[in-house]
């Protein structure tokens, strides 16, 4: 069997060998840059270029000294300060900070402040770093332009010399990611999807939309195939506990109706939520797309007159409206070509509470009653979540890493190769850091504000 998801290389990755990856690259940039620097001047090189423009026609207004804005981000972008005070310099954003990222980081420019602010894609950013740059407007830099900030760092952020392609400057659509709808099964199988919606400026969304798979009989899933537009934290399809019929689980949300979460004036709606008490994780993802197959001969079993509730949580930091819009397909084998029959894992810790402006651990362990074979895990934590681990402790007390996520708003999917086997006695364990930089004491919660500690994958 093979990876059929990206990151799994990142996510077996510990955490040291990923900063002496970064060194290397660092030494290895480091020479090239040095070595395109040696015939150029200040004056026509490629920080030049992005002095003369980006920073004199779009930021100088602000950052300019004796400026309200420039005394508020204590920056300074003219000619004769901006690379002093960006390149190598602390962030003064708390994210940031707490990220320790640097407003410009040579050589990492997903770590330099400087690339978060000027990325105006959306679904990009997975902390709030403050307002997008340039502040006040509707338009961010150009792709090009961009790509031109993001290469310079990545080249070691040299105050001088050529260290970029100027070509790329000519790609000057402005930022937004392009998107391809998902075309439908051509197999066996079908596709459902969320409509198009709007997620205002500055502002989040999440939604439910319950929908009828339209199934006479049971279908066997062998493989879930997602895609959304840019922007979301998350794609989630839940089917519901038919075991429980109490109120509120014996009611199911009206077919085909957008449900958000939230009203206009912010408030939660409750009524719209109720129904996710009574939720079975049936397929996740946390990225753009997603791709995942069964193993030869197994596959989830989706009963006959199957509805799946779809859940999309869309977060938009750009002054421009962002469409939300998914995709799910769902490709089926005959019960024949079927040996196993998996099912979801959905481990959730609700009862957990971070106290303020310091950083909380949690461990939870959940013991497996039956032999249980895990195919693939996944993580769910919120902005706050620094680290996601989970480990397989056997009956003897000895525990072994399986997943680590480190990235809340993507967490990977890890599949593993050779399933997991846990025997009954055996656990998984979740063990969770946040850095609480709020201060409030923060619990489980459904509010991207609120923290989440759920695991979820496939087994049988
Ligand atoms: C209308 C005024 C205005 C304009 C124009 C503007 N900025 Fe800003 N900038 C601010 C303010 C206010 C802050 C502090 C608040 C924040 O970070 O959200 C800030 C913060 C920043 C920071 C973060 C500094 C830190 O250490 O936290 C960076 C980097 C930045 N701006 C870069 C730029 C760049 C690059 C441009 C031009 C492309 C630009 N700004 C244009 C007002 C502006």
């Amino acid at each position: 069997m093979s990876f059929t998801y990206m990151s799994s290389a990142r996510a077996w990755m510990p955490r040291a060998a990923l900063l002496a990856l970064a060194a290397l690259a660092a030494a290895c940039g480091g020479d090239g840059a040095a070595e395109s620097t040696t015939n150029t001047t200040v004056a026509d090189g490629t920080f030049a270029r992005i002095q003369r423009d980006i920073l004199d026609k779009s930021c100088v207004s602000c950052h300019r000294a004796g400026d309200a804005n420039a005394r508020q981000s204590q920056l300074v972008l003219t000619g004769d300060s901006a690379y002093a005070q960006m390149v190598g310099v602390a962030s003064l954003q708390q994210f940031a900070r707490a990220d320790g990222f640097p407003r410009v980081k040579p050589y990492r420019a997903d770590s330099s402040l400087l690339y978060h602010k000027l990325s105006w894609v959306p679904g990009h950013h997975s902390r709030d770093y403050g307002q997008l740059m340039p502040m006040g407007t509707t338009k961010g830099v150009t792709a090009g332009q961009l790509e031109y900030v993001r290469r310079w760092i990545e080249a070691g952020a040299p105050r001088v010399g050529h260290v970029v392609d100027t070509a790329v400057l000519a790609d000057v659509r402005l930022q937004s990611a392009s998107f391809t709808p998902l075309a439908a099964p051509t197999a066996a199988g079908l596709q459902l999807k969320v409509d198009s919606f709007a997620v205002s400026p500055g502002s989040e969304r999440e939604l439910f939309v319950y929908r009828r798979v339209g199934n006479a009989t049971d279908l066997y899933v062998t493989r879930i195939q997602s895609r959304m537009r840019p922007g979301s934290h998350h794609l989630l399809m839940y089917t519901f506990d038919e075991s429980r019929t109490a109120f509120p689980c014996n009611q199911r949300p009206a077919v085909n109706m957008v449900r958000d979460i939230r009203n206009a004036d912010g408030s939660l709606n409750i009524a719209n939520m109720l129904p996710m008490a009574c939720h079975v994780f049936f397929a996740g993802a946390m990225t753009q797309d997603f791709d995942y197959r069964f193993p030869p001969g197994v596959a989830l079993r989706l009963p006959a007159n199957a509805s799946l509730d779809f859940n999309v949580h869309y977060v938009n930091r750009a002054p421009i409206d962002l469409p939300g819009e998914a995709f799910a397909n769902l490709y089926t084998a005959d019960r024949a070509q079927v040996q196993t029959v998996a099912r979801t894992l959905n481990l959730a810790n609700s009862n957990f509470s971070l106290p303020p402006k310091q950083r909380t651990t949690i461990r939870t362990v959940f013991p497996m009653a039956v032999r249980t074979t895990v195919l693939g895990l996944t993580s769910h934590m919120h902005a706050l979540g620094e680290r996601y681990e989970i480990r397989v402790r056997r009956a003897d007390g000895t525990e072994t890493s399986v997943y680590v996520n480190t990235d809340w708003e993507h967490p990977s999917f890890t599949n593993f190769e050779t399933p997991l086997v846990l025997q009954p006695g055996d656990a998984l364990v979740s063990v969770v850091t946040w850095n609480n930089v709020t201060d409030r004491t923060v619990g489980f919660g459904l509010l991207s504000s609120d923290e989440m500690n759920i695991i979820f994958g496939y087994a049988y």
